[in-house]
């Protein structure tokens, strides 16, 4: 059976626009549930200052307290050096640099210009590819802006390009406000794929339109088989007012099982795992997958 690989960035990019901050042992649990279900890339979390995302403060108290496991990889943000001295000092073994391609949203997500975050990352990357630590570049923004609105395709390739180029074994285009449709995913992942290979692309989708399913779709059929995608469909960006989480992990297991797509994740311990973090915060799931089979 053909696979897909899935991120599941539930407990960084969901857990960091909740307005509950939750402990260490929770964010630990979720994730051990997560890799008890089948997952095998999972983010636990951002080395970020925790005045700007409180949400994510302790991630170190995160990463003691996970189960290692032959195949799992967690994975962490990391915004500068200071940040991946940190991840380091944890022993990740992968880590992710976040560019954005609007100027006006990496003023607000990390205070500074794309070409002073691309400054900022060098070394960051240097240092990932010397100790032989994997490293992912995120650039926001793909299908549009939370500030100025519409982001030129070309304009993306060049940030991916770039992130590429420096030593970022994978690119994740993020669609941050959650307003791309099928037609400019084929179109942007083409426009990609140009100038980097297509296994080097991932694509992170949130549904705030409701699109976000048919994204993934439209991606696996340009040749994409790397997904982000969030436990419940938690999440959102405390830098993109309005946003709601990412495509939720359990339509996308559902989605390509349906494909006879294999992706090594048990639906039914992953809707646990989800109905798990959604009691601590005190949420309903934004999972149409899961609500359907609880009712069924
Ligand atoms: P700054 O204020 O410009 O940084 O923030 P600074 O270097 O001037 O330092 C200011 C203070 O922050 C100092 O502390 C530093 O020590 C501390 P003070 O002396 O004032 O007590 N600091 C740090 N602390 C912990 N870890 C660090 C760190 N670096 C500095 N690594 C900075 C710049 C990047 C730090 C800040 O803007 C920041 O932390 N931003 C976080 C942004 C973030 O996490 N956003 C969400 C993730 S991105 C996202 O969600 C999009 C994505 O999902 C894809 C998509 O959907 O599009 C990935
Ligand atoms: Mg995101």
């Amino acid at each position: 059976m053909d696979a897909v690989k899935l991120v599941e960035v539930g407990a960084r990019d969901g857990l960091q626009n909740e307005s509950r901050v939750l402990p260490a042992a929770v964010r630990a649990a979720l994730i051990n549930r997560l890799v008890e279900a089948g997952l095998t890339h999972i983010e636990a979390g951002s080395f970020v200052s925790p005045r700007w995302v409180p949400q994510m403060a302790d991630t170190d108290e995160v990463l003691r307290q996970l189960v290692q496991r032959t195949g799992v990889t967690y994975s962490v943000l990391v915004p500068n050096s200071q940040g991946m001295a940190a991840a380091v000092a944890s022993g990740c073994r992968e880590v992710a640099v976040f560019a954005a391609a609007s100027e006006a949203f990496s003023l607000r997500n990390i205070n500074c210009t794309i070409e002073e975050s691309l400054a900022r990352f060098a070394p960051v990357i240097d240092k990932a590819n010397a100790e032989g630590i994997a490293v992912r570049g995120y650039v926001s923004c793909v299908l549009g802006c939370p500030y100025t609105g519409r982001v030129a395709p070309q304009q993306v390739v060049a940030v991916s390009k770039r992130l590429y180029e420096m030593g970022c074994q994978e690119i994740s285009l993020g669609d941050t406000i959650g307003a791309g449709t099928p037609g400019a995913v084929k179109q942007l992942v083409s426009a990609c794929a140009v100038e980097l290979p297509l296994a080097s692309l991932a694509v992170h989708f949130h549904d705030t339109w409701g699109m976000a399913v048919a994204n993934c779709l439209a991606a696996l059929d340009a040749g994409v088989r790397t997904f982000d995608s969030s436990v419940s469909g938690l999440g959102g960006c405390p830098y993109s007012p309005g946003a709601t989480g990412n495509v939720a992990t359990e339509e996308l297991v559902y989605l390509f099982s349906g494909l006879g797509l294999n992706t090594g994740v048990d639906l039914a311990s992953l809707i646990q795992a989800g109905g798990y973090i959604d009691e601590q915060l005190g949420r309903t799931t934004s999972s149409r997958v899961a609500r359907a089979w609880r009712a069924k």
